[in-house]
């Protein structure tokens, strides 16, 4: 609640000049300030109606009318929706509490605003603590440019394969529209957009969303549309936690301006609590930028590298079991030290290709049961393409993550080798020489160099990986003789895994110019 009220006192105070600037002018960044009410003679249904934050006995159903209306909320195990709530405040936006409800059953609804009556959706409610529930991961929906501002057909289509889906709760990883302008109007306009397409799933299940480096604007439209377009707990903050069916969920803000790709100040000591004090036994975190991409290399929570293991250590502490997140365009799932890392964002946005693959549509299905999960990412066709248990017990699992680049001085850079677990025993070797338990500098020969890991986790079973570098020693050997005003390239030292060609033709493109 301190929180809360801090944070509306900072509001306050950090918009009052704009509000009395747009006061001045006339003009309020409100679409529902409409103060004469009467009752509305052809209610219309312009956002929702939406199901929100269900536990295993509540619900809030929200939707929005086109005039200020009074609504009855008609709920049922069946179709015949025999129960009801009437809100008798006429108002634009209507919010519901559905209370008393069955565990784990499905409920339907139907919203009825002044005589104008909503289809009837469905949701589940919450299992009890430990019992089987489906949750549903995707991110960066938002158009390319040359969609925008519409959303692509692509995020309509998926969202319509997880209605099929019948998922209990839904979770997001941000990145929803192509951009947030000046222009008042035209950033409602772009949200109506995301909304309207997104309550086809909002009406069916409950959405938890994480905001996107896109998603954010210049002064109070920073957050503001964010927090319009979503019905969360601690309404206001783009940061924050509930459980739901012995599962701890928090939400993070990767956004907060200034510190963008960091969680600090008051989030991380709110964080740092947060994990601390949840008494479920399993915990889910989610936020818009990876730990360890594979595309926004050292533009996500890896531009800090400190502070990244600071997350991942705070997550180990406290025995988190999944992060989600989205930013890269693509679907990736790894495993550090017992952490399941997986980045799902590819709901609509351009797709990026990397060394990695996962370059498809998708929306990633997670079965959490007692302890254990079951997920599953499913492409635009509707194929698995990835599935993982957890727990999980094949070989230890190895990782290449981060591209060593030696830089000018290429001295202590080294490759980011990841395990899925602490190893027992790790060695490493360097072009087929003698093993090392510690990973060392990089090999001081140009040309193809491999990295050959072999580890052991604690069931016993061995795993090996090789990595093939391509090296460049720097500075290169006709640098005497050479002679050149641009700019400094950096030292291209580019890994490839065996037989990725786009390697080859940039040491080719780099050689050529160094030689001009
Ligand atoms: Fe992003």
């Amino acid at each position: 609640m301190s929180k809360r009220f801090s944070q509306l006192v900072m509001f306050l105070l950090l918009s009052s000049p704009v509000l009395s600037f747009m006061v001045g002018i006339g003009y309020v960044p409100s679409p529902a300030t409409e103060t004469n009410f009467s009752l509305s003679q052809d209610a219309e249904f312009i956002r929702g109606p939406t199901v929100n934050m269900v536990t295993n006995h509540s619900a809030m159903i929200f939707c929005k009318t086109n005039g200020p209306t009074d609504v009855t909320v008609r709920y049922g195990l069946d179709t015949d929706v025999t129960d009801e709530v009437h809100n008798a405040t006429l108002d634009t936006e209507h919010r519901v509490d559905l209370t008393e409800l069955a565990i784990d059953s499905k409920y339907y609804y139907q919203v009825v605003a002044n005589g104008t009556e909503s289809e009837i959706y469905h949701f589940l409610t919450a299992p009890p603590d430990g019992g089987h529930f489906k949750m549903v991961l995707l991110g960066d929906n938002r158009p390319g440019q040359d969609v925008a501002p519409q959303q692509p057909q692509n995020y309509k289509d998926i969202l319509e394969m997880i209605v099929g889906e019948e998922p209990h709760i839904v979770v997001m990883s941000g990145d929803f529209v192509y951009h947030v302008y000046d222009n008042h109007e035209t950033n409602l306009n772009v949200w109506r957009m995301f909304s309207e397409a997104t309550d086809a799933l909002g009406h069916y299940a409950p959405i938890y969303a994480c905001i996107g480096n896109h998603d954010t604007g210049n002064g109070w439209m920073h957050d503001w549309y964010f927090l319009q377009a979503f019905e969360q707990y601690d309404n206001g903050s783009t940061y924050f936690s509930f459980d739901y069916a012995g599962v701890h969920f928090t939400i993070i803000d990767t956004e907060v301006e200034g510190e963008e790709g960091e969680i600090r100040g008051e989030q991380w000591d709110w964080l740092v609590n947060d994990l601390a004090s949840t008494k479920q036994p399993m915990k889910f975190v989610f936020g818009h930028r990876p730990l360890y991409p594979l595309s926004h290399l050292g533009s996500s929570m890896d531009e800090n590298k400190t502070h990244r293991n600071e997350l991942q250590e705070l997550f180990e502490t406290h025995n988190v079991t999944l992060f989600g997140c989205g930013h890269d365009h693509l679907y990736n799932r790894m495993t550090v030290n017992n952490l399941i890392h997986v980045i799902s964002g590819g709901a609509g946005a351009p797709l990026y290709s990397t060394l990695w693959g996962g370059a498809y549509n998708h929306y990633v299905s997670i079965d959490v049961m007692k302890d254990k999960l079951n997920m599953t990412s499913i492409d635009i066709e509707g194929s698995a393409r990835d599935n993982y248990v957890y727990p999980y017990d094949g070989p230890i699992e190895i990782f290449l993550r981060e591209i060593a680049d030696g830089g000018q001085d290429r001295n202590g850079t080294i490759p980011l080798i990841l395990f899925s677990e602490e190893p027992e025993q790790a060695y490493y070797s360097w072009n087929g020489e003698a093993n090392s338990t510690t990973l060392s500098g990089l090999p001081s020969i140009a040309g193809e160099n491999t990295l050959d890991v072999y580890a052991v986790g604690e069931n016993g079973l061995w795993n090996h990986e090789e990595y093939t570098f391509t090296t460049i020693l720097w500075p290169p050997p006709d640098s005497t003789t050479t002679t050149t005003t641009a700019p400094p390239i950096n030292p291209i030292l580019i890994f490839s895994i065996v037989g990725a060609v786009a390697v080859v033709v940039v040491v080719a493109v780099v050689f050529k110019y160094r030689s001009r």
